[in-house]
């Protein structure tokens, strides 16, 4: 471990950005008043309040730990939206992009999407195929933005077995069959994150789960309800590495998302020898939150990850890439391949980064290979940020941890994504 000043306090984590994408969608399709506590503000789920504000929808967060969503709900949304094309610029967002395809194309809205170059370059076809197949029609740049849709679905049910693991898949073709009335069974053999599921209940849906498949009826009506988000696990996954690798830290984090889908990251640390403690547990609206506290580890001990662990932690891999690199032995990241399709190419970008600090790590064609541990060193000449947040914050993580454990921290405007406060909560556990 460094022989830095610690890193010590308590630090209040971004809220839930996938909660906080679906609370919007499934609030602006609820019928009547929801109220979303503590939801991320961030440039990511701004651009799904601006989504769904474009259907018309009244959104307001004036202090911004409370939204309040008021909708005449998805029928009469239809209703008021058919006739005009509408034209989206969806930012750096993938998550509302996905999720807006399948809620179009549900209630057959036509519609022209675009995004930055970033999102422009991300595959938009594992969506556009799947609705493709219940009738829609929807035209794609080679399978990426911008797109048109044409047509939305006509099929009678929608079901399908999912090929890759994607939550963003999984909730598209939901809201595509909750927009157009019909039933979804979907097969998730991956178990990737199930907040959609777990929030429908809060507004009103049926929804059966039974080992891997996902049931809705049916004719489902969402209503108006109220929900709290906790911390986002992913971001908090910054905190439980930084704190684990520099010398005479204890930070407290409270609120935190402990949904089995998304604690992957938690757990191969642990097992890897962290010192993180979870305590209080508290559930709201079917999640299950904690807090957290994290103090350096006394040894870390290298680890593979399998790939059923993986869709638990796909978001976290770049600050574990990090922790495997401090680490005693040689670790394996196999099965990850998704990661070149995220922000930036993780496995480029994580790899670059890691070796910029002076780390030997090897990419390979599904993840990494990692022998630690490694005296990092801040490198001369700042590597890029790929414009990706979770690159940002790794590179700022990463230069705590080397041997001039530096704290002269230039912004990135990335971590905005969905971390804006990131830098203030950086500064307040390293007193800077
Ligand atoms: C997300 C799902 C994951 C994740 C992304 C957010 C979501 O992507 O990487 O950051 O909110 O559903 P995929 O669905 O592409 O796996």
């Amino acid at each position: 471990m460094t022989e830095n000043q610690g890193l010590v306090g308590e630090i209040q984590v971004a809220s839930d950005k996938s909660m906080t994408h679906r609370a919007i969608i499934l609030a602006a399709m609820a019928r009547g008043k929801t109220i979303i506590n503590n939801p991320l503000i961030a440039a990511d789920t701004k651009q799904t309040i601006r989504a769904v504000q474009q259907l018309g929808i009244s959104v307001t967060h004036e202090q911004s730990s409370v939204m309040i969503i008021v909708s005449p709900g998805i029928v009469a949304i239809k209703k008021m939206v058919s006739g005009n094309s509408l034209t989206f610029d969806f930012g750096n967002s993938g998550t509302t992009t996905r999720l807006m395809i399948g809620l179009l194309a549900g209630i057959g809205q036509s519609a022209v999407i675009t995004g930055d170059d970033s999102l422009s370059k991300r595959p938009m076809d594992r969506v556009v195929t799947l609705l493709e197949k219940y009738g829609a029609k929807i035209e794609t740049h080679e399978g990426k933005l911008p797109l048109t849709i044409k047509q939305g679905i006509t099929g009678k049910e929608i079901r399908e077995d999912l090929q890759i693991p994607s939550a963003q898949v999984k909730t598209s073709l939901m809201l595509a069959g909750l927009g157009a009335n019909i039933p979804v069974i979907i097969y998730d053999k991956f178990g990737t994150r199930n907040h959609t599921e777990n929030m429908l209940p809060t507004f009103g849906v049926n929804v059966n789960q039974q080992a891997s498949m996902i049931y809705i009826p049916e004719n489902q009506s969402l209503h108006g309800t109220k929900l709290t988000i906790p911390g986002d696990a992913s971001s908090a996954a910054f905190w439980l590495v930084a704190g684990t690798l520099v010398s005479n830290s204890q930070i407290t984090l409270r609120n935190i998302s402990i949904n089995p889908t998304r604690s992957g990251a938690l757990q191969v640390l642990q097992r890897m020898g962290a010192d993180i403690l979870i305590s209080n547990q508290t559930n709201d609206a079917g999640e299950a939150f904690a807090d957290i506290v994290i103090k350096t580890a006394k040894q870390l001990n290298a680890t593979d990850i399998n790939e059923r662990e993986m869709p638990a932690l796909i978001d976290e891999v770049p600050i574990i890439a990090l922790a495997m690199r401090q680490a005693n032995g040689i670790s394996h990241v196999t099965h990850a391949e998704e990661l070149r399709v995220k922000e930036s190419n993780r496995i480029m970008s994580v790899t670059e980064t890691l070796n910029s600090f002076g780390a030997k790590i090897r990419a390979n064609q599904d993840g990494f290979t990692i022998s630690g541990p490694a005296s990092l060193k801040v490198p001369v000449k700042k590597v890029s940020d790929h414009d990706d947040h979770r690159i940002a914050m790794l590179q700022e993580i990463t230069a705590l941890v080397t041997s001039d454990g530096t704290t002269d921290f230039k912004k990135r405007d990335s971590v905005k994504i969905s971390y804006p406060q990131f830098y203030e909560d950086l500064k307040e556990l390293t007193h800077a």
